[in-house]
């Protein structure tokens, strides 16, 4: 599926003042970037951007703030740092987002010049879309370029504002992002084996319906499957994580599964243990005989053998959410054998956010991956088939 919208290639943009929303929402310890893929995936854009003469003003959130104001440990200036420093490029920092100082360090931006602006969040009127943030924002720029692909799903003043007053285009990476999760839906080359880890059902009902209809297999692994495996009607899964309010859902997705020929694999053994705990020690049981006393941490050696063979038979892969605890090292190697087939694989593979991300990204594997997403919540949304505002708010091509 190509790319609906206008992107910078379809815009002049010489001479002009371009503001440009990132989402430069990163990890930091002690005022450091702990993971800058973030920012370097916004790298492509900003360099065009340049190169063709543009002046850029930058835009993101970090964290959740309040919103009543700035809060220092949510600045953008480390991220500001952190762009300057993979660039080479003179990055400017202006600590305030709407106020005159803002306007003032916005009005000093020349072709080829790049600013960024303090946390868009520190002001509730962002996060509601009020209309003076909008306002405000637009007149930084002569033409709007959202490149945030993970803040796409939020109809926030940063994201889809700027686009009722200015020009607004996509950039690279939201393009980028975009046409992957969706065209791995429309056409994936068969048979296509989609894998889902996670603790909850309920999250993932969206995504997981989405996938019934269009892969080959559906691999169900982490704290989902022993809903499951309730729905399946076995007697107990002890004390692991369960959703008794969703088990009917989940026996109805087997249902539809089984109705649209779409194959799925669910654990048929565990790794267990008495309590959840980095000190926990893990024995392997079968998933039909889970002791009452006894919790779920991983998927076991036989699953990981079911699992490995499913993926080496794939010509595309969909990856979202763990295969069990992978933070704690005994209970890891379900996640880590599943991510080490899928780098050992010609497949293409496309990794869809969140948790599975920071797995691959735990085993030195993401150099191996075809796609990895930049976006949790706008990825999982875009593979449920809905619609992100970011993007629909962007000029039709
Ligand atoms: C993310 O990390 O998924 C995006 O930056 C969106 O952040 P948010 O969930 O706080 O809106």
């Amino acid at each position: 599926m190509a790319f609906t919208k206008k992107t910078v290639r379809d815009i002049d943009v010489a001479g002009k003042r371009v503001l440009m929303r990132v989402d430069f929402n990163v990890p930091l310890k002690d005022g450091v970037v702990t993971d800058d893929t973030r920012v370097r995936a916004a790298i492509p854009t900003i360099q065009y951007l340049k190169e063709h003469n543009a002046g850029i003003v930058l835009m993101s959130h970090l964290g959740r703030p309040k919103g009543d104001g700035p809060e220092p440990e949510l600045s953008l200036r480390p991220a500001a740092d952190k762009l300057a420093e993979l660039t080479g490029y003179d990055v400017k920092f202006v600590d305030d987002t709407y106020g005159e100082k803002a306007a003032e360090a916005v009005a000093a931006v020349k072709p080829g010049d790049i600013l960024v602006l303090e946390n868009v969040r520190f002001l509730k009127a962002e996060k509601k879309n009020e209309p003076e943030v909008a306002e405000r924002l637009a007149s930084y720029g002569d033409v709007f370029v959202l490149d945030a692909f993970g803040t796409a799903h939020r109809a926030q003043g940063s994201v889809v504002g700027p686009a009722a007053h200015i020009p607004a285009v996509a950039g690279f990476l939201l393009e980028k992002e975009v046409d992957t999760l969706t065209s791995i839906f429309a056409e994936p080359e068969r048979p296509f084996v989609a894998i889902v880890g996670g603790s909850k059902v309920s999250s993932k009902i969206g995504v997981l319906d989405h996938l019934i209809d269009s892969a080959d297999t559906l691999v169900i692994g982490g704290g989902m499957a022993y809903t499951f495996f309730l729905a399946k009607g076995y007697k107990t899964v002890g004390t692991s994580l369960q959703e008794p309010d969703w088990i009917e859902r989940a026996a109805e997705m087997l249902r539809k599964a089984e109705e649209r020929g779409c194959k799925i694999l669910l654990p048929v053994d565990n790794v267990v243990t008495d309590h959840f705990g980095e000190d926990a020690e893990g024995e392997v049981v079968a998933s039909d005989s889970i002791p009452e006393d006894r919790m779920g941490m991983d998927i076991g050696p036989k699953t990981v053998e079911l699992y490995c063979e499913a993926v080496k038979a794939a010509k595309t892969v969909f990856w979202n959410g763990p295969m069990g605890v992978f933070e704690i090292e005994q209970f890891s190697k379900g996640t880590e054998a599943v991510a080490r087939a899928i780098a050992a694989s010609d497949c293409t593979s496309i990794i869809g956010g969140g948790d599975s991300v920071a797995a691959i990204n735990k085993f030195g594997l993401a150099d191996k991956m075809s796609w990895i997403s930049t976006g949790g919540g706008a990825s999982m949304e875009l593979v449920e088939g809905k619609a992100l505002p970011g993007v629909e708010a962007l000029l039709d091509a």
